[in-house]
């Protein structure tokens, strides 16, 4: 599969993995379609930024906990398609967007539950869905999932069970893809210093150093840690490589 062509649609690319996602990918010669939720201006940046490198790029919103903005969504997409690129299908979805939400166990609402839910399942199941007829044959589809899933930190019950069930999704949409050539892999970042972890990281002093510890490579990972994994993932050299989870944690809680 050649990459000088292909299009990768990557949810949350304004900041963050995301973002780093996007520039990697646009380093290796693939165009983006990113979205955002609030922070327009950040991701505009990310567009500039990828544009100076001479690779396309477009910020479309989203709110992936909101199903009823799907449709809307994936009809922008398929008009910037036409317009940018003439094309009718993207080539790679990234299921990236997500939230830090972490309560302990007994204290956790149904609010807390459903909110985690749609953003970090129902959203990236019903977006894939929606994403199948714009995605080409011999795509790829990558869920971001979470070190968490693999060894338990007091708070993230919900968050990582939510990641559990992409993981199990991924499995599932490997399956049934295979036909259409499409893979489907998971990648798990251990702790990245992200907008997303900064106030776990700064919840009280000393915090930095445990974690790292805890850590083979002995260090917090950043997102440049993470982006090529998923750029990897998306080139040819990765087209046997699929239904995996590939965590990426430097070597976390071994
Ligand atoms: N950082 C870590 O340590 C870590 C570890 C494991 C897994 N992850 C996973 O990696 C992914 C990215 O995390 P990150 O660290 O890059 O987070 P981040 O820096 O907080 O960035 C989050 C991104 O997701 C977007 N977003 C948030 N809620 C959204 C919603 N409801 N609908 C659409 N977009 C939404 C944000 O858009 P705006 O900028 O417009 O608000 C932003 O682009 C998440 O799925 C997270 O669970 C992160």
């Amino acid at each position: 599969m050649e990459s000088a062509n292909k299009i990768a649609l990557i949810t949350g690319g304004s900041r963050g993995l995301g973002k780093n996602m996007a520039l990697q990918l646009a380093a290796k010669g693939v165009d983006v379609i990113l979205t955002y939720r609030t922070k327009k201006e950040e991701a505009e940046a990310v567009v500039a930024e990828i544009e100076q490198t001479g690779r396309k790029a477009v910020a479309l919103p989203l709110d992936t906990a909101e199903m009823s903005q799907f449709d809307g969504f994936f009809a922008q997409v398929a008009e910037r398609l036409q317009t940018v690129w003439n094309r009718n299908t993207f080539d790679f979805l990234i299921n990236n967007a997500g939230i830090d939400a972490r309560s302990m166990f007994p204290e956790t609402t149904e609010a807390d539950v459903d909110r985690l839910f749609n953003i970090h399942f129902k959203g990236v199941y019903f977006l894939t869905q929606k994403a199948l007829p714009l995605l080409a044959d011999g795509g790829r589809i990558i869920n971001l999932s979470t070190g968490l899933t693999r060894f338990t930190t007091p708070g993230y019950a919900a968050y990582a069970a939510m990641k559990g069930a992409v993981e199990v999704l991924t499995r599932y949409l490997a399956k049934e893809l295979g036909p259409r050539g499409i893979t489907v892999n998971t990648v798990a970042p251990g702790i990245i210093e992200t907008d997303f972890t900064k106030s776990a990281l700064e919840s009280h002093p000393g915090v930095r150093e445990h974690i790292a510890s805890n850590i083979a490579l002995g260090r917090i990972g950043v997102a440049g840690d993470i982006g090529g994994v998923v750029a990897f993932l998306c080139s040819e050299e990765a087209r046997w490589v699929n239904a995996q989870r590939i965590e990426a944690s430097g070597g976390m809680f071994l």
